[in-house]
């Protein structure tokens, strides 16, 4: 008996087999993809990587089909560069037996201040207005998008996906009322608004034959209350609502499509779209599985499908076809084949964080990883086994030092961690305290699990001197010793009972009461806040800065959820407000206009960030080691920064 038999079975999507139910979603790169969408070196490993790591069927991020109406550069631009790439890459994903899709999108529209079926106001710049497309644009772009799937299929892949009706780019805007408001065959009913789904069906059955597998990427729920505004609980909706989601669904596989890849969210509403960890796991699945009801075509269901228990029992229950999982799959590679394998302890949890992947991939260009530093480096940087064997001391098993461990035993050297509490995790197990960060939380078993199935020797308990370090005769030492909260001496009250470091809060060190004052409005003071504040409590958020989470640091989609949160709950923001005293009534605060107020408060806790523990660097120069300092002992920052240091380091030794 197979371990997840329902995820491990075959599919067929049109004509096309697929070896099993496990997909990776669409994702841009930066990396993968060249400006004009054809694939990179690095982007043909990275898919390759994935085909390895055993996923049925992978698909690409979005890429221009027409490239004439928007006069943007796109496949069609470059035939033959992409069939000779696409022929080879497919040659390699099918030697493990996956297929590829590729995405072609109708372009973004709205979202990048494109040509839209009306005129629109423009995403993030609502000042300026979009222009509408002629009727004869319209049938330009829907050829070109016929075109460019006979360019996919002479290419090698196995199918196309529609980009999209969702996250408000282009098509979704035809078929949201709230931006059609054309009054030609383009737009008014449904059927109309849909008109462009159906002809793009029936132009790529033109050029490439009926049975080259068309899927559409579609949202079963905006979660918009309107232009640039996403609606918390999904109560107030001027998008899509799932009623009319199931209607075109039902549409849609009238009109020959051969399957249907759900998810949510528009980017008005795009902590929907790219759901942080604090959606959910599986929030799109009842969706999905009514979408189901109406259609006999596969519908698999996406984003924040990465449990492969929920979405076995999914599939047996005959609620959904296949999963479509996204940053997992940049997570860990091998997620798919460790699935089909029966090993899920060993799968790399991807921790909803969306720092690596959509942050990097907006703020520097680049898809990275909190957890996986070899994203984009498939081929070289892939951990090697060292030509000598070293003796590695680690000082410390948070997350920094476990995956020096990991890695540097992957290297074949002889490892030994040393951590002075009684259990390995660091600030990995407070980071993983709130029900909403469970997958952080896994993420520690995983590098537990890891620690046992490698044979690191773990000493618990130990805390090293730099004496005993130098005796250890190691020949390299990673001191992984990591942060520890800032508690503000000079505050008055601070040893008072009623003062707790956000740790020994989330650790439940010390029992925190109904009204909590949370000083620091960073994202872990924040996430406390949600924490809490989901649990009915009375919470104050006091922060010195003028806004909270005010650092590029905190990817927007969590930022903006939060902020909801806090508005949809009614928790208090202090901004510009300094914590002056803790005592028995709570918290002694000046606000900005500098009159003083006391916060009523059971508990005030201090979430103001941490400070590295003292190094011991110095003391073993010259003892015969090479000394490396990695994650929050070097300088305070996050899993990201932590897994980065250690996976360097290690990965040369
Ligand atoms: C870096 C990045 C790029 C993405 N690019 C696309 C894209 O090109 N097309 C698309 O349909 N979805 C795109 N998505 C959305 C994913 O396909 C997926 O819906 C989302 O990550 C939520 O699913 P998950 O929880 O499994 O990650 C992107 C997501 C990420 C993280
Ligand atoms: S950066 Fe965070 S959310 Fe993105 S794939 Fe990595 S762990 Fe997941």
């Amino acid at each position: 008996m197979k371990p997840y038999p329902n995820l491990s079975k075959l599919i067929r999507i049109g004509k096309v087999t697929i070896k099993n139910r496990m997909f990776m979603a669409p994702m841009d790169t930066g990396f993968g993809n060249n400006a004009w969408g054809g694939f990179t070196k690095e982007g043909v490993e990275y898919f390759v990587r994935r085909a390895e790591g055993g996923f049925g069927l992978l698909f690409s991020g979005g890429t221009n089909g027409d490239c004439v109406v928007d006069g943007c550069d796109g496949i069609l631009n470059h035939e033959a560069e992409f069939i000779q790439v696409g022929r080879a890459m497919n040659e390699r994903l099918n030697a493990y037996g996956c297929k590829m899709f590729i995405q072609l999108s109708m372009n973004v529209g709205r979202n990048g201040g494109l040509k839209t079926p009306s005129p629109l106001p423009t995403l993030g710049n609502p000042g300026v207005t979009t222009e509408a497309l002629t009727v004869e644009e319209i049938r330009t772009k829907v050829e070109e998008m016929g075109r460019a799937a006979k360019l996919v299929k002479d290419a090698g892949f196995a199918g196309v996906d529609i980009h999209a009706l969702h996250w408000g780019h282009l098509l979704d805007s035809f078929a949201l009322s709230l931006m059609n408001h054309r009054e030609d065959e383009y737009g008014g009913s449904l059927e109309n608004r849909l008109r462009v789904c159906r002809e793009i069906r029936e132009a790529i059955a033109k050029e490439c034959g009926p049975d080259f597998p068309v899927t559409m990427r579609i949202a079963l729920k905006s979660y918009m209350k309107g232009f640039n505004q996403a609606s918390f609980d999904g109560s107030e909706e001027a998008g899509r609502t799932l009623e009319e989601a199931i209607e075109i669904c039902k549409l849609l596989e009238s009109y020959g499509y051969d399957g249907l890849s759900t998810d949510a969210g528009t980017l008005d509403a795009f902590y929907y779209a790219m759901p942080p960890a604090y959606v959910p796991m599986g929030f799109t699945l009842d969706m999905a599985a009514q979408v189901k009801k109406a259609v006999s075509i596969p519908v698999l269901c996406g984003a924040r499908m990465a449990d492969p228990d929920m979405d076995e029992q999914a599939i047996a229950d005959g609620l959904i076809d296949a999963v479509v999982v996204g940053r997992q799959a940049i997570a860990d590679p091998d997620f798919a084949g460790k699935i089909v394998a029966g090993k899920p302890e060993e799968v790399r949890t991807c921790i909803g964080c969306n720092q690596g992947c959509i942050w990097g991939y907006f703020t520097t260009g680049y898809v990275g990883c909190a957890v996986n530093a070899e994203v984009g480096h498939e081929a070289d940087w892939r951990v090697t086994k060292a030509a000598e064997t070293k003796k590695v001391v680690i000082v410390g098993g948070g997350v920094a030092g476990m995956e020096a461990a990991r890695v540097a035993k992957l290297r074949g050297h002889d490892v030994t961690v040393y951590e002075k509490s009684d259990v390995l995790g660091g600030n990995l197990i407070p980071a993983g305290a709130h029900d909403f960060k469970a997958e952080v939380a896994r993420l520690n078993d995983y590098y537990r699990n890891e620690m046992k199935r490698l044979n690191v020797d773990v000493r618990l308990n130990a805390e090293m001197t730099a004496e005993a370090l130098c005796d250890s005769g190691a020949d390299a030492i990673i001191l992984a010793t990591g942060s520890v909260p800032v508690m503000p001496r000079s505050i008055k009250g601070i040893d008072h009972p009623k003062t707790v470091s956000g740790v020994d809060a989330l650790l439940e060190r010390k029992p925190v009461g109904q009204k909590v004052v949370i000083v620091g409005g960073g994202l872990v003071g924040c996430e406390i806040a949600f924490g809490y504040t989901k649990e009915g409590r009375e919470v104050t958020i006091v922060e010195a800065l003028d806004g909270i989470m005010n650092t590029n640091n905190v990817p927007g989609m969590n930022k903006s959820m939060l902020l909801d949160a806090f508005e949809h709950y009614g928790t208090k923001v202090l901004t510009s407000a300094h914590l002056m005293e803790v005592n028995d009534t709570g918290a002694v605060v000046m606000l900005s206009d500098g009159t003083q107020t006391t916060l009523d408060a059971d508990n005030v806790i201090m979430s103001i960030g941490y400070r590295p523990l003292p190094s011991m660097a110095d003391q073993l120069a010259g003892c015969g080691a090479r000394i490396y300092e990695i994650g929050d002992g070097r300088q305070v920052g996050n899993v990201l920064t932590c897994v980065r240091d250690a996976f360097e380091v290690a990965r040369n030794l």
